[in-house]
């Protein structure tokens, strides 16, 4: 089984950009330790990371049929992207959407998430961990999806 990793703009510079609000762990660590997760419970994972908004939506839309589920950090494409929602709602997976840090607790306009409701659910506050368990949650998902 196959999952897809999407990961939004400017999550590449994590591990130095704004340390105290995201951590310390780069991308390609939190990719590899997710990828590692997954697969002790037997799930192959596939990374993408992009600033583009259209090359996020059409991995969305091309994940369909070729992904079980996928597990997404929109990142600021979260609270402004009609395009990434709709190729959510459209790809007909489970999404699941993760964000390193607590955006309720955050600037007002950070508060909304335009991507959420046709998600699966949302796991944000916990840092690099959500994105494990936003494994375990879309395992769960299949799991009562698929009886
Ligand atoms: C983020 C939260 C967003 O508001 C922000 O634009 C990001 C990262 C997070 O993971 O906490 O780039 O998605």
């Amino acid at each position: 089984m196959k999952i897809l990793l999407v990961n939004g703009p400017s999550l590449s510079l994590l591990g130095t950009r704004e340390p105290s609000i995201y951590g310390t762990q780069t991308l390609a660590q939190i990719v590899e330790g997710t990828a590692r997760y997954a697969a002790s419970k037997g799930v192959q994972v596939d990374a993408l990371q992009s600033d583009a908004e259209g090359d996020i939506a059409h991995a969305l839309c091309a994940a369909r049929g070729a992904y079980a589920g996928v597990i997404i950090n929109p990142a600021a494409y979260t609270h402004t992207s009609v395009a990434i929602r709709d190729a959510i709602a459209a790809c007909g997976l489970p999404v699941v959407e993760v964000h390193l840090s607590n955006t309720h607790r955050r600037e007002a306009f950070r508060h909304a998430s335009l991507t959420a409701p046709v998600c699966v659910g949302q796991i944000m506050g916990f840092g690099a961990a959500g994105y494990l368990l936003a494994v375990d949650a879309l395992l769960n998902v299949m799991k009562t999806e698929n009886g």
